[in-house]
């Protein structure tokens, strides 16, 4: 399965800050998505690492000057320049923010973002009265004017002892937005609602009623509906998932809690998708104290849960703002038939359905195969692809709705 990165010539700018020792990471995960990776070097940079830790890890050489009388490269400010898809500085000192806001050309990086048309993307690192000076606050305000992105910088205790913003984003949120600048913006301003994971139906303090979601799809369809620039908030049941940078995560354990939590978000959601695997049925009581072995209680009561996706369904009929929504069904045989069955009967616009019984499907796998069914008769079967590909399929489906 290919890497969105796969190919992506990444020019990478390292200036003079004790973050560097982070970058070390990312250079190695770019490598890693197959992005062809170059790093430049200011010469401040140079006195914290050496050029060869980035030449090991990115397979290239590392530029550290202008005129380098051993290289037999022309001009390679020019040469950086033209071929980057994407310059990234990280981290960014007060010193190089100033050089580009002012478009000084004096050191190779500064020289090879002003020839460049790439685009370009800035995490300034600094201790937190240079950040905050007025200085730098035009400096970056002038950056974002030229059109480069800049990825603001986290509070917290930083190397120099001080506390305040100016430490370098960790690398899931810069990532992201590397992602991003790769993507179309097609759902840009779109309010997205997505529920993922399963739900637990508590028995006594200690025991439930769970499923076998993950909550793999759910998220998959979060990132990347984040990445295409949508506004997501994501209701997530108990899940083994690390949070997603951007994503407004709202967390629940009940169907009863998730019903609760997706009826507020409802109406300011333009997309809704339940990817969750809601259980159908709790435990009638809960019992306050754990159930004893020697209790005589050998049968659980249950009653049935809120559907909620046929309440949003019913929702709708009344609801002024349109909607897209979408559903997806576990089903074990029929598929087709009862998919129908399933989206007419919930009022959806698009319903996801996976074969659970195939081992590359469905709970708790990184693959997925699926088949969408349209309101207006559409069919799609979708091919054996990753979750994260799954739902940017889905996503091209909602696009067009
Ligand atoms: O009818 P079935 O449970 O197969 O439908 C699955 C779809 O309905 C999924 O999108 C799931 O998130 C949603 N659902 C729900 N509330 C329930 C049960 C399922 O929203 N109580």
């Amino acid at each position: 399965m290919s890497s969105l990165l796969a190919e992506k010539k990444i020019l990478f700018g390292i200036t003079g800050s004790i973050a560097i020792y982070k970058t070390v990471d990312w250079i190695r995960s770019l490598v890693k998505e197959e992005a062809q990776v170059k790093v430049v070097m200011t010469e401040a940079a140079t006195r914290f690492v050496t050029g060869l830790t980035f030449a090991a890890l990115s397979g290239n050489r590392v530029y550290e000057s202008m005129f380098d009388p051993l290289d037999q490269e022309l001009i390679p400010h020019i040469n950086l320049a033209r071929e980057a898809d994407l310059i990234l500085i990280a981290p960014a000192t007060a010193q190089t923010i100033a050089r580009l806001a002012h478009g000084l050309a004096e050191d190779l990086l500064s020289a090879i973002v002003l020839a460049s048309r790439a685009k370009i993307m800035i995490c300034p690192t600094m201790n937190s009265q240079m950040y905050n000076h007025p200085a730098t606050k035009q400096n970056l305000a002038t950056l974002k004017k030229y059109g480069y992105t800049v990825i603001e910088p986290e509070s917290g205790l930083m190397a120099c002892g001080e506390e305040g913003p100016g430490r370098l984003p960790e690398w899931p949120m810069v990532h992201k937005k590397i992602l991003e600048s790769f993507t179309p913006q097609d759902l840009r301003d779109k309010s997205i609602l997505i529920t993922a994971g399963p739900t637990h139906e508590p028995i006594d303090p200690v025991r439930f009623l769970g499923n076998r979601s993950s909550g793999k799809m759910g998220y998959a369809l979060a990132a990347t509906a984040s990445r295409r620039g949508a506004d997501v908030t994501l209701v997530s049941g108990p899940v083994n998932l690390a949070p997603l940078p951007g994503v407004k995560t709202i967390q629940v354990k009940t169907a009863r809690e998730m019903h609760h939590e997706v009826l507020n978000c409802f109406n300011d959601a333009d997309i809704v998708i339940k990817a969750a695997a809601v259980a159908d049925f709790r435990p009638e009581i809960e019992a306050d104290q754990k159930i004893k072995k020697s209790d005589s209680a050998t049968s659980l009561n249950l009653i049935p849960n809120p559907d909620i996706l046929f309440e949003l369904g019913q929702l709708r009929k009344t609801r002024k703002k349109p909607l897209v929504l979408v559903g997806f069904a576990a089903e074990s045989d029929n598929h087709l038939e009862e998919g129908r069955r399933k989206l007419k009967e919930k009022n959806l616009d698009l319903l996801a359905i996976n074969d659970i019984m195939a081992a590359d499907s469905g709970f708790d796998v990184d693959t997925n195969r699926i088949t969408l069914l349209s309101r207006n008769g559409g069919e799609e079967e979708l091919p054996l692809l990753s979750k994260e590909e799954t739902a940017m399929r889905i996503w091209d489906q909602v696009v067009k709705l």
